[in-house]
């Protein structure tokens, strides 16, 4: 597997990493980011990498290799309490932290019911084997608490006929699949969904996806406890990929500008260049806003 770092040179402009400072890599990843930033704060300044994923972290602990990887310090955890793993790893005056947002497709592959064309597969979705599943939501929830998901996750404009049809359907039989749930989706909706432009059943698995994962709450107290762990002048940058992740992004930096513990470095995200995109055509979506502690 090889990911490709996204808006790469755009992260090292913004944080300007020099010799002897301390960052955080809040989504480690293969560490694309992180390794060029390594480089830069040699000879010993040092990058706490932060990941949920145990495979993913494995990975970059085992196969991938470069100068100065004795410098990255790795926990395995959701950045949402990178607070605490920053003073674990007595990590002061932190220079910068970078959420890079999202999950690898291989990443995506590995957790059960969350694609739709894996039709056999139980309706899980959890990255975390703990709390709710989408099993659990679509069989449990009131007809108003689904539509309101995913309406408010998937911005699924058909979220009170699909709930109204998921509560009818579970009456005579229980939702235990994804193909359960295409089922129903495809039954409900218009046959020409959006102009045949995406799958019937994208936005209401993104929204069950963001909600059972709670994402955007991650995110925030994310960014939350960053503004607590940067040093005087330290920087965030948050990459995202949906618009969902960027309004709250930039609610939040508003927030805490007007709070005066911040000041907003990118007035627009800064998207990625043609060339990009042509090399990585995830980069087409991606969105980079920047901030620096005041
Ligand atoms: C797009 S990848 C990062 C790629 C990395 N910047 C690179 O260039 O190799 C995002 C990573 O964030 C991790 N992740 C997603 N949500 C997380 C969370 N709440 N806490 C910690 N890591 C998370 C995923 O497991 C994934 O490895």
């Amino acid at each position: 597997m090889s990911h490709i770092p996204v808006l790469l040179n755009e992260v090292l402009e913004i944080f300007d990493p020099k010799s002897g400072e301390n960052y955080i890599d809040a989504t480690l990843g293969e560490g694309g980011h992180t390794r060029e930033i390594i480089k830069r704060i040699a000879p010993n300044g040092r990058v706490l990498g932060i990941d949920w994923d145990g495979e993913s972290l494995e990975h970059f602990k085992k196969d991938i290799e470069f100068e100065g990887k004795d410098r990255v310090i790795t926990v395995r955890g959701n950045y949402a309490d990178l607070k605490k793993y920053g003073e674990e790893a007595g990590f002061r005056d932190v220079k910068g932290i970078l959420f890079d947002l999202g999950w690898s497709s291989i990443q995506l592959g590995a957790v059960k019911g969350l694609s739709f064309n894996e039709s056999d597969e139980e309706l899980d979705m959890r990255f975390e084997g703990d709390g709710e599943s989408a099993r659990d939501i679509v069989n449990s929830y009131k007809e108003e608490d689904i539509a309101n998901i995913i309406y408010e996750y998937g911005g699924e404009r058909y979220s009170r006929r699909i709930a109204k049809a998921i509560v009818e359907a579970r009456r005579k039989k229980k939702i235990e699949t994804a193909g359960d749930l295409v089922e129903i989706l495809t039954q409900v909706l218009p046959r020409r969904y959006e102009g045949g432009r995406i799958h019937p059943a994208t936005r209401t698995f993104q929204a069950l996806r963001i909600y059972v994962n709670h994402e955007l709450e991650n995110i925030e107290k994310g960014l939350r406890a960053a503004v607590e762990v940067l040093g005087e002048g330290g920087k965030i940058v948050v990459v995202s990929f949906h618009s969902l992740e960027d309004r709250l992004i930039k609610n939040l930096f508003r927030e805490e500008a007007n709070k005066k513990t911040i000041t907003i470095l990118t007035k627009k995200p800064i998207r990625a260049t043609r060339e990009e995109i042509i090399h990585n055509p995830r980069a087409r979506s991606a969105k980079l806003r920047a901030a620096q502690l005041l």
